[in-house]
């Protein structure tokens, strides 16, 4: 099956509302150039999605969310909900990123909560996961991302494969300017589709876009793109300079 490539943007805590705007407007006409064949993405902090939903609601820009609680609305400080999120026109939501699971402890449970969640309401998840240095050196890596994709799925079903996304995300590659060699990520994509396809089945599992994450720059785009199974991309620190993540929209 031929999937869409999606070009995601993860901004983290980053930008204010001045520059956010500046930023989703600079990258309207990338996206638009590429609109025939590939979506693109952007996932702002959530003070600034009013500002961003603004600036690209009349273009082909998808706005996404960083994280997303599962439930319509009630006592859960600090959260922002999927009925929120849409009402600002997110269409996609990042659930399971390293840097929630590393630095706010959230584990499978939370996130299989807030990926049901998500999917409930109409949000498309952008499921993260990755193995750190240490397992990937005691050659843990598949065990790992077994485990968290095994978790992450528990009493999911998926008819659509658009409803669901995966971003294969090696903690030892992100913000570290050490990108995974595309064989490297190649060899886990396939092991997480055979997986897919063992917990739901082949139509979905051939149809699910599975994105790589770590380290990605202009540089490195074609030569990760030019392999089957990398269906696109998750960028964070080259995603808040127009010129780099237009580059990356624009990779051949
Ligand atoms: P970097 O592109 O800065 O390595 O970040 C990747 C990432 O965490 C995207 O979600």
């Amino acid at each position: 099956m031929k999937r869409r490539p999606l070009i995601a943007g993860n901004w983290k805590m980053h930008l204010d509302s001045v520059k956010a705007r500046q930023l989703a407007q600079d990258l309207i006409p990338a996206a638009a150039a590429r609109a025939g064949n590939c979506d693109v993405m952007i996932a702002p902090s959530p003070t600034l999605l009013p500002v961003v939903s603004e600036e690209v609601k009349d273009s082909v820009i998808i706005l996404g969310a960083q994280n997303v609680c599962w439930a319509t609305q009630g006592a859960f400080t600090g959260e922002t909900s999927p009925a929120m999120l849409l009402e600002l026109g997110c269409r996609m939501a990042i659930i399971g990123h390293s840097e929630r699971r590393h630095i706010f402890a959230e584990d499978d449970r939370l996130i299989n909560k807030r990926l049901s969640g998500a999917l409930e309401h109409g949000l498309i998840p952008i499921l993260c996961l990755g193995e750190t240095l240490e397992s990937r050196q005691q050659d843990q890596t598949f065990k790992v991302l077994e485990g968290q994709l095994r978790s992450a799925l528990i009493n999911i079903s998926i008819k659509n494969p658009a409803k669901l996304i995966i971003a294969y995300e090696p903690v030892w590659a992100i913000g570290t300017g050490q990108t995974a060699t595309t064989e490297q990520a190649q060899e886990v994509h396939v092991f997480l589709r055979q997986l897919i396809g063992d917990i739901f089945d082949k139509t979905i599992a051939s149809g699910i876009r599975i994105l790589y994450g770590g380290s990605v720059k202009p540089e490195t785009m074609a030569a990760l793109m030019s392999r089957e199974d990398i269906d696109g991309v998750l960028v964070g620190g080259a995603a808040l300079d127009a010129e780099s993540f237009s580059k990356i929209i624009n990779y051949s």
